[in-house]
């Protein structure tokens, strides 16, 4: 019988990408929506280190699996690593992707090109019932002047890459090769068929 595997996110895009990726591991991978009495974990943490330790240890104690959760902020040191831990919610609680990009624009204006190098960073918590592990992927870049491209979500059109294209201006699969929340991914699957030689 293989383990399980709570993936403790309620966004499909990320848990397509993840179940597809695992999906060579002799693990069983489940939503979280299939756990449906498990309560929402509140993320407020000062680091996205501490929220996504904080998620996979509420959701395991509640539904008895591995629990994989992740935690992601963009950090721009022109602005001292904001919005960092608060890039949900940025432009205030009722922020949309919009207004955050906005707000991000307006707090970087005149701050010039070479002043602008920014970071995605994502944190991948794993816990077994033996351990708790954290994993992370980074991408390094600079914020655009304006937004550019159609593709992605979130910060991506104004995440500009050292080749000069936004996030927003690369395919699914490019973006989804070389982003943060891609080599996070890619180090717990190499960790995870540790663990599960180790811990079986
Ligand atoms: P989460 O922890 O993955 O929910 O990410 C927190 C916030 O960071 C999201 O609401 C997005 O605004 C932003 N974000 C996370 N990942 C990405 C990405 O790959 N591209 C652009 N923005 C992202």
């Amino acid at each position: 019988m293989s383990r399980i595997l709570v993936i403790a996110t309620r966004n499909p895009d990320k848990l397509r990408e993840i179940t597809h990726l695992f999906q060579a591991l002799s693990i069983d991978v489940r939503s979280f929506a299939e756990f449906s009495h498990v309560a929402p974990v509140i993320e407020d943490r000062p680091t996205i280190f501490e929220n996504a330790m904080k998620k996979a240890m509420e959701v395991a104690e509640q539904v008895g699996h591995w629990v994989l959760a992740d935690d992601t902020g963009l950090f721009v040191d022109a602005l001292e690593g904001a919005p960092g831990v608060m890039s949900a919610r940025y432009s205030g609680p009722e922020a949309t992707y919009a207004s955050n990009v906005n707000k991000l624009l307006s707090e970087l204006e005149g701050v010039p090109e070479t002043k602008r190098n920014a970071l995605f960073r994502t944190v991948i918590a794993l816990r077994t019932e033996k351990s708790l592990h954290l994993v992370e992927g980074e991408l390094h870049g600079r914020i655009a002047t304006e937004p550019r491209g159609q593709h992605g979500f979130g910060y991506d059109p104004v995440f500009e890459l050292p080749d000069g294209r936004t996030l927003a201006e690369l395919e699914f699969e490019e973006k989804n090769r070389i982003s943060h929340r891609a080599l996070a991914l890619q180090r717990t699957k190499r960790l995870m068929e540790e663990l599960l030689k180790l811990e079986f």
